[in-house]
């Protein structure tokens, strides 16, 4: 069985995206490609993937007409979402609690991991679930001040790696659990 991780870049200060869900601020960051947290090696682990619906808004917005994953993938929403318009999108919308989700997204993973794509909450909520295994962040070296919030929650967390990348810090950590001080 994979693991469910949470893979995404934030600002050194957590955020996501800025108050009005820009990213621009990521986009013009330069990269070494193949370098740590390289995407293309990540994505080939991956078997389904699991997003918000402001994130599928922003990703439906800014690639109009086609669709990046060729994976299963949800997208938890309370509200009737289009679909993409490329062909062959395996797009399945759902919602309620994460944890009635995890075996489906697991049977279409098979060996391969599950991938969150965001945002902070639904990561979250995956670990308020106890399903959460991993947080990897490439971390910009861009502060915000406000926005989006890379993961809004007490927990600990074991750091695992550390490398770099241009100017990213890119880590991974295994999510341990609540913070210590709130365990009862
Ligand atoms: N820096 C990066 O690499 C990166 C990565 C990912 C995302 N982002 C950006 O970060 C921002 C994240 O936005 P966000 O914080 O609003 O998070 P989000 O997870 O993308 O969207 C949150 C919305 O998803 C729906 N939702 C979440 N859990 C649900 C559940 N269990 N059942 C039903 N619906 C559920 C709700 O909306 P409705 O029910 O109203 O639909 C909720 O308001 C976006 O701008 C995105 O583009 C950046």
């Amino acid at each position: 069985m994979g693991r469910i991780v949470y893979y995404t870049a934030t600002t050194l200060d957590g955020f996501l995206a800025d108050p009005a869900d820009s990213l621009d601020w990521l986009l013009r960051q330069p990269l070494d490609d193949g370098g740590a947290g390289d995407y293309t090696r990540f994505i080939a682990d991956v078997g389904a993937i699991v997003m918000g619906s402001t994130t599928y808004e922003w990703v439906l917005a800014h690639d109009p007409g086609s669709w990046a994953y060729d994976v299963p993938s949800w997208v938890m929403t309370s509200r009737t979402l289009p679909l993409p318009a490329a062909a062959g999108a395996d797009v399945r919308f759902a919602s309620g609690p994460v944890g009635a989700l995890a075996p489906g997204l697991r049977a279409a993973a098979g060996e391969k991991d599950v991938w969150i794509v965001g945002g902070g909450d639904l990561a979250g909520q995956f670990a308020d679930a106890g399903l959460l295994d991993e947080i990897v962040t490439s971390i910009a070296p861009v502060t915000l001040g406000a926005g989006r919030p890379l993961f809004p929650r007490r927990a600990d967390l074991e750091l695992l790696t550390v490398e770099r990348n241009a100017g990213f810090i890119v880590a991974r950590h295994r999510y341990t659990g609540p913070l210590q001080e709130d365990r009862v």
